[in-house]
């Protein structure tokens, strides 16, 4: 059984990260014939371990597993005896005596998955943990932005919103500076991490949009994550929306032919301007392609140890 966990972007090297695009490339095109499959996973066996709501993600991964020519098994807290009180650990441990080659985990807690890492022996690939890192979301953000730009250096990407408990910022902000690319961040005070953090990343950030806006190449729009903290930070989504909303006026401070990117799932009206999100400057639907292709890549690497040639 492989062992090439994939935790976080934080660890990551830019080589890895190449290596992964070329592998992402064979599967972009191969995914747009009709004979899709492939057969490098053929006799494998992948876990989708989803503890937190999913569409995007558990389908996706479940899409590229099985275009891999893997089986791939779906457990999720209700309807398993996760909710019989069975712990996190014992749930891994049986799950995975049933020769499983990699477990894709889902976890409100931070730090979940270098958790079971460390006590399995099946690779384990991230898909979110609390608001620690969501590594292939952050790998399919910059593969699209690649496949539009070709290359990243120089390139400005502004994440706008909930910053404070965004897996998603803080993946790319690990992985978009080693691809050449400057990352800043706005969003309300009371969804900003302390200045520290920005500091640390040596990151530019700013509580007013309209001046993070300023040269941007991207826009990602984050979406308010009303389940991760008690009421009282924010007043409402519309005032939320007018200070910090995207739309067709805040994209116009961005370069000319800047573009709009979303993880989803959209509050339509909230973060993003409905219009704008179904708009040729939206590359939404394009990242949920690109994830497909992607995790390809990245179950390659968990199960195989390493990327075929
Ligand atoms: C994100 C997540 O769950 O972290 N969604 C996703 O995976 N596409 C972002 C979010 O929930 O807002």
């Amino acid at each position: 059984m492989g062992s090439n966990h994939l935790l976080d972007t934080a660890s990551l090297d830019q080589k890895e990260i190449l290596a992964l695009f070329a592998r992402a490339d064979l599967h972009h095109e191969n995914n747009r014939t009709a004979e899709r499959k492939s057969a490098s996973l053929r006799g494998r066996t992948l876990i989708n371990l989803f503890f937190e709501s999913s569409t995007r993600t558990r389908s996706s991964f479940e899409i590229a597993g099985k275009r891999l020519g893997a089986d791939v098994i779906n457990v999720s807290p209700s309807g398993s005896s996760v909710s019989k009180g069975e712990t996190l650990l014992d749930t891994a441990r049986n799950l995975e005596r049933m020769a499983t080659d990699a477990v894709v985990l889902r976890h409100e807690r931070s730090g979940s998955a270098a958790f079971l890492a460390a006590r399995l022996r099946a690779s384990v690939v991230n898909a979110g943990d609390g608001s620690h890192e969501h590594p292939t979301q952050a790998l399919l953000d910059a593969y699209t932005l690649r496949r539009v730009w070709g290359d990243l250096s120089g390139r400005t990407v502004v994440f706008v919103g909930d910053i404070l408990h965004s897996r998603v910022a803080r993946s790319n902000a690990h992985l978009l500076p080693k691809l050449g690319a400057r990352v800043r961040f706005s969003g309300p005070k009371t969804l900003m991490p302390p200045p520290r953090f920005f500091e640390e990343l040596g990151a530019a950030w700013s509580y007013n949009l309209d001046e993070a806006l300023e040269s941007a190449d991207a826009i990602v729009a984050l979406r308010i994550q009303m389940e991760r903290f008690g009421g009282g930070r924010l007043s409402t989504a519309r005032e939320y929306s007018r200070s910090f909303g995207i739309n067709p006026a805040r994209l116009s401070l961005a370069k000319p032919d800047a573009v709009v990117l979303h993880p989803g799932p959209i509050n339509r009206g909230v973060e993003l301007d409905t219009a704008l999100a179904d708009s040729s400057r939206s590359l939404v639907l394009d990242q949920v392609e690109a994830g497909v292709s992607v995790r390809m890549a990245v179950l390659e690497r968990a199960v195989l140890g390493g990327l075929p040639s």
